[in-house]
């Protein structure tokens, strides 16, 4: 690869309003790590967020928008005073670095458990259909099954939209630079997208243009408050992620991306393939996909170094997120930059704990700069 096309990766990009310093994502990683009881984001989030500040954009993990968005044990939320406050901590550290920062809005839709709800309530899904072997992880610790959910009744409906309203208010009141609203990985808005979890015979159902009616109300809802230019979406049209599953992908993301072009979305987030898994796990034609949004792309799953810098200096992408080796690499920009080795991950330690495996990833030596 000659450096000329490397140099692509590392050059600005104007996202909307805001200037990013080179092409390089955080990707969204929960690392159930919030205060446990409150959800509430904290000082040492603060410094986990603030070491990887050199991306030209972070996406902050997802983030439960109300109780009943929760999924999986310590998520952070950003539907409470303190959790505001929590997140101000982060964004401050960030901005201090000079980085960039959005916030994933989560609602988990059927991806959860009574015992992580309000009242030890059913889950709300679309239908009462449960993901096919799926568990989650309790605040005790415990691995439990992913039950049956609860259908919503269509009159509830309005005020889960008002919740990603509020919760992106929120967000903004923290202080993140934008918010991307997490349309992936088989949690609500994707349960709403897919025949395999949506059965509704209302208007939320049935016919695609059904079933994008949710997701193009939490889009209106969410870039109203936000502003469309400082919204995102992330999708992953053929990811079984959660036990998700869909006739037809192409049917639904086809015109769904013409609905976020319409609506004017400042990036599209494409998990191309099994969210960390194979990328070809079935056929699906991103490039056509990509072809039909005017902002900016910005691709994720499985990129390298040499990946990262093909798409962007072919024009094909605009911006690349990585997950794991930001895990793994705080400093992520500069190893990408000198093309230096990355550290392994600790696999022991994504989920929950302390500062182990989360904050204490080694830097290059400086001496070596
Ligand atoms: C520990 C972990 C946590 C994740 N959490 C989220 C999340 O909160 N939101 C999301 O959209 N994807 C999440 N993902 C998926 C990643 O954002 C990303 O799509 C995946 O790791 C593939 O990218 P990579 O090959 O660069 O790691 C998570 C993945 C991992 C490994």
């Amino acid at each position: 690869m000659p450096e000329q096309s490397a140099d692509a990766l590392f050059a600005p990009f104007n996202l909307g309003p805001i200037t990013l310093a080179n092409r390089i994502v955080m990707a969204p990683l929960t690392r159930n790590r919030a205060t446990h009881g409150t959800d509430v984001p904290h000082e040492l989030n603060a410094t986990y967020y603030s070491q990887r500040a050199t991306a030209g954009l972070l996406i902050a993990e997802a983030t439960q928008i109300s109780p009943t968005g929760k999924g999986y044990a310590w998520t952070p939320g950003i539907y409470s005073p303190e959790q505001v406050a929590g997140w101000r901590l982060v964004t401050t550290a960030v901005h201090a670095k000079g980085g960039k920062i959005f916030l994933q809005l989560w609602h988990v839709g059927r991806f959860s458990h009574p015992a992580l709800q309000p009242g030890g309530q059913l889950p709300v899904a679309p239908s009462a259909i449960a993901p096919v072997d799926q568990k989650t992880f309790l605040e005790d610790g415990t691995f439990a099954p992913v039950g049956t959910p609860r259908a919503l009744e269509r009159s509830e409906i309005a005020g889960i939209v008002d919740d990603y309203r509020t919760a992106t208010r929120n967000a903004l009141d923290a202080g993140f630079d934008g918010v991307e609203i997490h349309a992936a990985n088989g949690y609500l808005v994707d349960q709403f997208l897919r025949d395999g979890a949506n059965k509704r015979t209302d208007d939320y159902g049935g016919s695609v243009a059904n079933r994008l009616r949710f997701a193009q109300e939490v889009i209106a809802a969410v870039s109203e408050i936000a502003g469309p230019e400082r919204t995102g979406i992330r999708i992953s049209p053929v990811s079984p992620a959660s036990g998700l599953s869909d006739s037809d992908p192409s049917a639904v993301f086809f015109p769904l991306v013409d609905a976020i072009d319409a609506a004017g979305l400042v990036y599209v987030h494409v998990i191309e393939g099994a969210t960390g898994g194979p990328r070809d796990v079935a056929p699906f034609d991103y490039h056509a996909l990509r072809k039909r949004f005017r902002g900016a792309w910005l691709v994720n799953n499985g990129y390298t170094r040499e990946t990262a810098i093909d798409a962007i200096a072919s024009g094909y992408a605009d911006l690349v997120a990585f997950g794991k080796p930001f895990i793994a690499n705080p400093d992520l920009v500069e190893r990408l930059r000198r093309n230096a080795p990355l550290n392994a991950l600790d696999t022991e330690h994504l989920f929950g704990g302390g500062a182990q495996g989360y904050t204490d990833y080694p830097a290059l030596e400086s001496a070596a700069r």
